[in-house]
């Protein structure tokens, strides 16, 4: 399909900023982008620091919320959008937990108000792409894998507001023809991500020395993806999917949290050896655990794979070290996106 005004929405957030650089740069996508985004502390323009240089004419950005319809329904407008690939959202399940109003107010409200902009533009949008989480379909036992026909059952703030944003769309396609296109994905890891998620925050807490807290007795279990193959995966189904349709993604790569965490310390270790000659696995921490935690999340993603020939490129082992690697080669962006600094500069900039 020819998409020329794709807008992008929460683009400057970790799997966002990774789709744009995907986008811009290894694809033939020829069109412009128009990034929006509200900046939250997740939001960081730095993640695609170089692309408006290296492509003036073919990305804009706005700091703006997509719960503001009317600055919304102007973007659309303005810009001619043509195609959506909705990312943005309130995205960290422990912050769902303490504080859920924003993610219901951004993750429901937000996409209900892009989806009436979509529907009202029907002649002229040719896809609503809603980039959502298998958290939709809940828990799973030590047997088998989430479908496509798995019943939604979320169970934290945070994918109860996906699923609701996910129904939404599902209507809108059934309802008033929307093309949409729905992609529920395992849990991705890579660069740019906020280290307040398990894999950044143990790869920083264990460098720096710190504890590494982790969950329970550390056996949940996640399918991790690497986040480049995530952004293949949703090009791929852009390109090729039956719009109304939901495609699952997954990483073939089931791992219990203190394996993903004993992996961290021991690739550091060989990387970084630690001084006191004591290993790093010497610093996890069994905490409390998140309530409501779920226990196994593990997706068949035969759809996709057969359908449309998708299939991710990176191992755990391989997509693990190159995450590693870019941790520690970008010790800048660390410390910026910790700092209040920071938030200070994105006010000074984007008011
Ligand atoms: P993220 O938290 O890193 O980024 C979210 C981005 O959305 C940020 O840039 C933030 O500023 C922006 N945003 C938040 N509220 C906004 C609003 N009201 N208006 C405009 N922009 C707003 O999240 P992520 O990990 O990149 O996730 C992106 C999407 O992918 C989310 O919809 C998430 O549910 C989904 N997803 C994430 C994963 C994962 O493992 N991270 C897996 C599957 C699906
Ligand atoms: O499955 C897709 C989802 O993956 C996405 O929809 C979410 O946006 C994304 O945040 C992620 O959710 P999780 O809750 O699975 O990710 P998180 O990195 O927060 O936690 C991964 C696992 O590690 C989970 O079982 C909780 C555990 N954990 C997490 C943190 C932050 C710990 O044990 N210690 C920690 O400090």
């Amino acid at each position: 399909m020819i998409m020329k005004n794709v807008l992008v929405t929460g683009g400057c957030g970790f799997i966002g900023s990774n789709f744009i650089r995907y986008l811009m740069e290894e694809t033939d996508f020829a069109g412009r982008i128009v990034n929006v985004d509200k900046l939250t502390y997740a939001g960081n323009p730095e993640n695609l620091q170089g692309i408006s240089e290296n492509y003036p004419d073919r990305y804009v950005f706005h700091k703006a919320d997509i719960c503001d319809a009317d600055l919304m329904r102007k973007i659309f407008y303005d810009y001619d959008v043509d195609a959506v690939c909705h990312f943005a959202a309130e995205s960290h399940v422990d912050r769902s937990i303490r504080r859920p109003g924003g993610f219901i107010h951004t993750n429901i409200l937000g996409t209900f108000n892009l989806l009436e902009i979509a529907r009202k533009k029907r002649d002229t949008v040719s896809l609503f792409h809603h980039v959502s989480t298998d958290e939709v379909y809940g828990s799973l036992g030590e047997e088998g894998l989430f479908t496509e026909e798995t019943p939604y059952r979320p169970n934290s703030p945070y994918s109860a507001s996906k699923a609701a944003s996910d129904h939404l769309v599902r209507a809108y396609h059934e309802t008033y023809g929307v093309p949409t296109l729905i992609t529920n994905c395992s849990n991705n890891y890579g660069p740019y991500q906020f280290p307040e998620k398990l894999i950044p925050l143990m790869i920083l807490n264990a460098k720096e020395g710190k504890p590494l807290p982790v969950y329970g007795d550390g056996r949940n279990i996640r399918d991790w993806l690497y986040v480049k193959d995530h952004c293949e995966a949703i090009w791929t189904v852009i390109q090729s999917g039956s719009r109304g349709e939901t495609y699952n993604i997954g990483g073939a790569s089931e791992m219990e949290n203190i394996a993903v965490v004993n992996m961290i310390c021991d690739i550091l270790d060989e990387i970084l050896p630690p001084a006191q000659g004591q290993g790093r696995r010497s610093l996890i921490t069994f905490v409390k655990d998140r309530p409501g935690h779920d226990r196994r999340y593990a997706i068949d993603f035969t759809k996709v794979q057969d359908e449309l020939k998708w299939f991710p490129r990176e191992s755990f082992s391989t997509g693990i070290r190159k995450t590693i690697d870019w941790y520690l080669r970008n010790g800048t962006w660390v410390e910026n996106i910790r700092s209040g600094e920071y938030q200070a500069w994105i006010a000074e900039h984007y008011g």
